[in-house]
């Protein structure tokens, strides 16, 4: 582990990202004691201001506990945010001109010396848009890499746009840091349930044994967001919920639920095991999409009315995508990318449908579906059917329910940024994209994404539907066409099946 002899910079230092994410999320580990007391941290941007300034406007306001918190609990989230902001400077300085990274060097080892530091540590972290990634990790690598102690660097996507343009910007990135030091966020990831997920198939028997074509008619990824690209617009537009989301977040959970079982949870094994499935799964084709674009409603604006949203764009806010995986366990089982934006509800989950019961004794019984729910609230819930209690023989649907709030009360779910901090500091890549997982991943994309950028003729257009909606119309249709039978929220059976 890196102990006392690492610096953190955070480049990007005075952006939305380093003030919302990095910050909070060094704060949090650092309050926690799991980073060391004698850490520094140095933020690095454009903008010029004075460490005061820097801290007001990037640390100070960070959250602590709420207002019904003990006077004591606020003490020390106090006292705590004061002696951070005390191992926090500012340097200014431009992303593609040696002499602001020299500056930066100057601070890195005025900071390490006044530590006694004799093989420092230094820890980048690129909050940064991708415009400068290359510029800047090539900046660092030329003025401030440790030759004496080691170095990391962090990065977040955008990773390119497409699988030429990925390998273009990886391959750029190479020439510099190898990829031992290189720890590509994608912060899902790091997210309690993600992470849950080789844990819950690897170590309960039951539900590794019906992981499998053979018990699973199909599974849903889905992400949902009630709010739409408001002030955003601009960058989203350039990207699309697909690259935004995806590709991305959505591709790293269908691979951890799908891979084989790791010869061990080392990050290599692991990530062997991530690659050889999505290998497996061929780029999504066009008759398995749906594409939406939300529309105002109920006094929202719509996603064109967004004034940094060009105008007349056909950039898909919502999309519904079928993956197929041909390989013996998965061949045939629709795995259905949900993911939108300006929808009625904040929720992802992974929603795993098993297969009828087999016909003949039951005239009707509902499917088991087994849901991980990842955000909000963190729970597991099998749909699971029982004989209604009483002197009737009829069958209802219930749930085996895990939900953490109730059954860990007391635990912490960290932030996943404060998990993929930490594992960098601890030189765990188990959870970071490797090079080649990036490569695979943007194949299985591109095409499609080709295609609505319009590469390949007229661009299709996008579906509307109300902002606050479920989505397009054709939702239930493009799910129920893929086998998915919506359950029975609050269903009466109609007959009594067993008498
Ligand atoms: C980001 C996307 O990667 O993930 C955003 O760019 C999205 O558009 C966000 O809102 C969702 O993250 P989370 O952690 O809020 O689910």
């Amino acid at each position: 582990e890196w102990k006392g002899e690492t610096t953190v910079v955070v480049l990007g230092a005075s952006g939305d990202l380093a003030k919302k994410k990095t910050f909070p999320a060094l704060f949090n580990l650092f309050k926690e004691g799991h980073l060391p007391e004698d850490l520094h941290i140095i933020g690095y941007a454009r903008t010029k201001m004075s460490d005061d300034d820097f801290h007001s406007r990037q640390i100070g306001n960070i959250k602590g506990p709420g207002d019904d918190a003990s006077q004591s609990d606020k003490d020390a989230h106090k006292k705590k945010l004061d002696k951070f902001t005390s191992i926090s400077s500012y340097v200014a300085g431009q992303y593609d001109e040696d002499s602001g990274f020299q500056a930066l060097l100057k601070e890195l080892e005025k900071v390490e010396s006044e530590r006694g530091v004799e093989k420092p540590n230094r820890l980048f972290y690129m909050a940064l848009p991708p415009s400068v990634f290359t510029i800047v990790a090539e900046g660092l690598k030329k003025n401030c890499y440790s030759t004496k102690g080691a170095n990391r660097i962090i990065i977040e996507k955008p990773f390119g746009k497409d699988t030429d343009s990925c390998r273009e910007m990886m391959s750029a990135l190479k020439e510099q840091w190898s990829e031992d030091e290189t720890y590509r966020i994608d912060h899902y990831l790091g997210k309690e349930m993600v992470k849950n997920v080789l844990l819950l198939r690897f170590g309960n028997v039951w539900l590794e044994s019906s992981f499998n074509k053979n018990f699973i008619s199909n599974v849903q990824i889905t992400f949902k967001e009630p709010f739409g690209t408001e002030g955003r617009g601009g960058y989203f537009d350039e990207f699309g919920i697909i690259r935004d989301v995806c590709q991305n977040h959505l591709l790293q959970t269908l691979s951890l639920l799908t891979m084989e079982r790791p010869v061990s949870f080392s990050s290599e094994d692991v990530r062997d095991e991530k690659v050889k499935v999505l290998r497996c799964i061929p780029s999504i084709a066009r008759e398995d999409t749906l594409l939406g674009q939300y529309v105002g409603a109920d006094g929202k604006p719509g996603y064109l009315e967004d004034d940094t949203v060009p105008k007349g764009s056909v950039c898909p806010t919502f999309a519904a995508l079928t993956l197929w995986i041909n390989n013996p366990r998965w061949e045939g089982v629709p795995f259905i990318m949900k993911a939108g934006k300006a929808l009625n509800e904040a929720k992802v989950e992974i929603r795993i449908q098993y297969k009828d019961v087999t016909a003949g004794i039951f005239d009707d019984i509902a499917r088991n579906e087994l849901v991980i729910r990842i955000q909000p609230s963190e729970a597991i819930y099998m749909k699971f059917n029982t004989k209604t209690p009483g002197l009737i023989t009829r069958a209802i649907p219930t749930e085996l329910d895990l939900t953490y709030k109730s059954r860990f009360a007391e635990a912490k779910i960290p932030e996943a940024y404060e998990a993929l901090i930490l594992d960098a500091f601890k030189g765990d890549h188990s959870n970071f994209v490797r090079d080649d997982e990036l490569d695979v991943a943007w194949k299985i994309f591109t095409p499609l994404l080709h295609w609505i950028d319009g590469k390949d003729g007229e661009a299709p257009k996008p579906e509307e539907y109300p902002y606050g909606s479920r989505g397009p119309k054709q939702i239930d249709e493009f799910t129920s066409k893929y086998g998915f039978k919506r359950s029975n929220e609050g269903y009466a059976w109609p007959k009594t099946p067993m008498t």
